[in-house]
């Protein structure tokens, strides 16, 4: 009852966010796609670059996405928060270090975070991610320490310092962020904005019903979607249709920049695992970069705004993305011997789904940011 009790409230807050701030996106932000062939030297142009803290488990696309964001005027990085995920924390927090250290941006902080979901054993990915994360290429050791903080810790002082300037990129196990809200309950209405790549409403990649991300940790997702903050999601609906061609492999190996040419030799050893194993139809597919590129340009998306809930309680299901587009918002049929039937709850958006994605628009974008190219 307790947890009916929760989610309602969060869900109430939800909607209280929403139409608070009724297009959700940052004044100037939504543009139409014709005018938004945006150069990194055009945004440089632009308004103050918005406030980011990266929540990662790197990981082969979560390194592009860090460093799009490296490489991208338009948004500031203000912590990568490291989580175990992809593969153990032993591995994606050195690796976001040394992502940090290619780029030259060591300036940047980095928090340890949580080493394993709430209440599961950590499941990885390294059959697609490599042993090391980063697709089995080695980078050196890195020089720089994590700060002495954790992640939530971190996050949650980051945000409570500047209530309401920061935006959460989150591309990992929803755990860190979890363990922030349990917490500090507040903390939720004070982030500007959260987009998460995690979830599905067609299916998942990790079991037919679940994406990896919320698969790992589905009572951290549960919570975060419940929380009442502002959340985009870029779920496995958009990502699926972002496939990077071997072509642009080769354009990011021969860049002259560190971070494209990292990137490509990262593309190069998961192109050729990925075709070794089947995975995948043998596409190379790239979800994390495009949370952070549709947070720095909405039109490479269509959204659309929904009630999501987390299946948790599934021996074949849990992780999965519920997503709700109208009322009645509705639970399983209740268990004869079970006290009272469940409630219908009126349908309460609580988060912005990725429906659709400009693909190519969106690959081009990527591709140029990593190599320098403008288009
Ligand atoms: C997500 O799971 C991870 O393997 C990727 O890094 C991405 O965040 C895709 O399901
Ligand atoms: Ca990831």
């Amino acid at each position: 009852m307790e947890e009916f009790n929760l989610s309602r409230r969060g869900l109430l807050l939800g909607a209280a966010g929403f139409a608070a701030d009724a297009a959700f996106a940052d004044p100037g932000t939504s543009r139409p796609a014709a005018e938004s062939a945006i150069t990194a030297a055009d945004a440089g142009a632009r308004a103050a670059p918005r406030r980011i803290i990266i929540d990662t488990d790197p990981g082969v696309d979560d390194a592009l996405a860090i460093f799009l964001a490296l490489r991208s005027p338009e948004v500031k990085v203000e912590a990568i928060t490291p989580v175990a995920g992809n593969v153990p924390l032993d591995f994606t927090l050195p690796n976001a270090l040394r992502l940090l250290e290619i780029a030259g941006r060591t300036d940047i902080p980095v928090a340890a975070g949580a080493s394993r979901p709430l209440k599961r054993r950590l499941v990885t990915a390294a059959h697609v991610h490599g042993n090391n994360g980063l697709g089995g290429v080695e980078f050196p050791l890195p020089k720089v320490k994590p700060v002495a903080e954790t992640a939530p810790q971190l996050i949650r002082r980051l945000v409570r310092a500047s209530p309401g300037e920061l935006s959460i990129i989150a591309i990992g196990p929803l755990t860190n962020l979890a363990l922030a809200f349990r917490a500090d309950p507040q903390l939720p209405s004070q982030i500007r904005s959260i987009h998460i790549m995690g979830g599905s409403l067609s299916g998942g990649n990790i079991t037919p019903a679940a994406e990896f991300n919320s698969y790992v940790d589905p009572e951290a997702a549960q919570i975060v979607y419940r929380s009442g903050a502002r959340i985009t999601m870029i779920g496995l609906d958009v990502t699926r249709k972002v496939v990077l061609s071997e072509a642009q492999v080769g354009m990011l190996e021969s860049s002259a920049d560190p971070v494209g040419h990292a990137a490509g030799r990262i593309m190069r050893a998961t192109l050729a695992q990925i075709r070794r194993s089947g995975l995948e139809g043998g596409q190379l597919l790239v979800h994390d970069p495009l949370a952070l590129g549709s947070f720095i340009e909405p039109s490479f998306v269509r959204l659309q705004d929904l009630h999501i809930e987390i299946e948790t309680t599934g021996e074949l299901t849990a992780g999965e993305t519920v997503g709700y587009r109208k009322a009645p918002i509705r639970r399983s049929a209740p268990w004869v011997d079970a006290p009272d039937a469940a409630a219908e709850l009126p349908f309460l958006a609580n988060a912005r789904v990725a429906l659709d994605v400009d693909s190519e628009r969106f690959r081009s974008f990527l591709i140029d940011r990593l190599t320098h190219r403008s288009s």
